[in-house]
């Protein structure tokens, strides 16, 4: 877990701050907070002492025994500024070290990233976009506002993302560039399969584990190519949105020739309805009963490891397996023999039985390769995410 310093200044979206220490500290981070004066007319010290069980005090002249600027700066092992002000991007692209969070952040070796947050005009004006390539240009990841509704009625680019985007754009430069100028093609969520333009056929998966791969691949320093099933877009990865399992297909061929590992994590439909409707189907025509007549989908995953080792591609593969097994032994079986089946270079296998998984933050898997690993993993589908990625690169 990391010793965190997060920088405040004085913008309306200071209180989101709140959000962020919360975030940080729940994850089992320690986060020592320094407001700007300006930020403490926006939020009181008594709210960030309470959330981040340290004290505040920002004056850079007390404690001077201690030379509080310093410290802060050496024992930090990431800062984070957000909201960070206009102002605050102009001196610390000017070097002004005016106050303790200015002095802090010259003073540190730590990875910095600065959320900048303030009206459209204020962020486009030539003289922040200036200070912001500066600050670039000298190894300071800045996160791009969002684009939504301001201080008042006005919407625009300005607003403070979300927290949990700033969290995790921030914890993302602690991690190991290990995967830097790999392509990590991952596919994610549940195919629907149409039956009428009403209903379809779908699957119980959030897309969750998928995501959490792809932002752990990004943040390792890989390009990510995202094609999502029915899931919402991600912000940072390159987003492809597709429906059905033959969309899934095309999207990924469009993408195999030029990528380093394919993860399969999308739930993708068995079967697709052979006769899809173009009007909604009645109980007033069709009676009391119907019969949908399902054709089988093409399986995505081996006819892409079948390409793959066709064209002599050097993809890696990792297909997922949501199984209902009755005990380890089992699920052991079962995931050898589609590893197999599919093969793929790693199987990922969970347990989906009695609603395990599905929709929930955490996930027990097992792991098995072609060359012979095998780890079970329990823990958030983060850390799973994590898992996968470090034996992808052992193997
Ligand atoms: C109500 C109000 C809201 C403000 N919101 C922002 C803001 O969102 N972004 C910004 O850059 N400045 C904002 N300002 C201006 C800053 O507070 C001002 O530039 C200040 O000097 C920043 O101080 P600091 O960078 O030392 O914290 C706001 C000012 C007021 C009065």
């Amino acid at each position: 877990m990391a010793r965190i310093v997060l920088g405040i200044t004085g913008g309306i979206a200071a209180y989101k701050a709140t959000a962020i220490i919360r975030l940080l500290t729940e994850q089992g981070h320690s986060v020592k907070v320094i407001p700007t004066q300006n930020a403490l007319r926006f939020i009181g010290a008594t709210t960030l002492e309470a959330l981040s069980h340290n004290s505040v005090d920002p004056d850079l002249y007390t404690d001077v025994e201690s030379v509080k600027h310093i410290a802060l700066a050496q024992e930090a092992e990431l800062v984070i500024v957000a909201p960070a002000s206009a102002s605050f991007l102009a001196r610390t692209a000017s070097g002004i070290a005016d106050d303790l969070l200015s002095n802090t952040i010259l003073a540190t070796k730590a990875p910095v990233l600065i959320a900048p947050a303030m009206h459209t005009e204020m962020f486009l004006n030539e003289a922040t976009q200036a200070n912001i390539k500066t600050l670039e240009s000298r190894g300071l990841a800045i996160l791009e506002p969002a684009i939504g509704r301001l201080t008042g009625e006005d919407s625009g680019i300005g607003r403070l993302p979300e927290p949990e985007q700033i969290v995790e754009a921030a914890l993302a430069l602690l991690e190991p560039k290990d995967f830097l100028g790999k392509h990590v093609v991952v596919t994610a969520g549940g195919t629907q399969e149409p039956i009428d333009p009403v209903r379809f056929l779908a699957n119980r998966s959030s897309g969750m584990q998928g995501v959490a791969l792809a932002k752990a691949a990004s943040a390792r320093g890989a390009r990510v190519t995202l094609i999502g099933a029915n899931i919402a877009e991600l912000p940072g990865v390159s987003f492809v949105s597709v429906s059905t399992a033959l969309e899934l297909q095309s999207a990924l061929d469009a993408v195999l020739s030029d990528c380093d590992y394919l993860i399969m994590t999308a739930a993708v439909s068995d079967f697709r309805v052979k006769h899809v409707s173009d009007v909604k189907v009645k109980r007033s025509v069709v009676g009391q009963n119907t019969t949908l007549e399902l054709i089988a989908n093409p399986d995505i995953l081996q006819m892409a490891v079948s390409k793959i080792n066709d064209l002599g591609l050097a993809v890696k593969t990792v297909g997922f397996a949501a199984e209902t097994a009755s005990d380890v032994s089992q699920l052991r079986q079962l995931a050898a023999h589609k590893l197999m089946g599919k093969g793929c270079d790693l199987l990922v296998a969970n347990d989906v039985s009695a609603g395990r998984v599905f929709g929930a933050s955490d996930n027990s898997v097992l792991i098995l390769t072609k060359t012979g690993i095998e780890r079970s993993i329990s823990g958030t589908k983060t850390e799973v995410a994590s898992a996968v990625l470090d034996i992808l690169g052992e193997i």
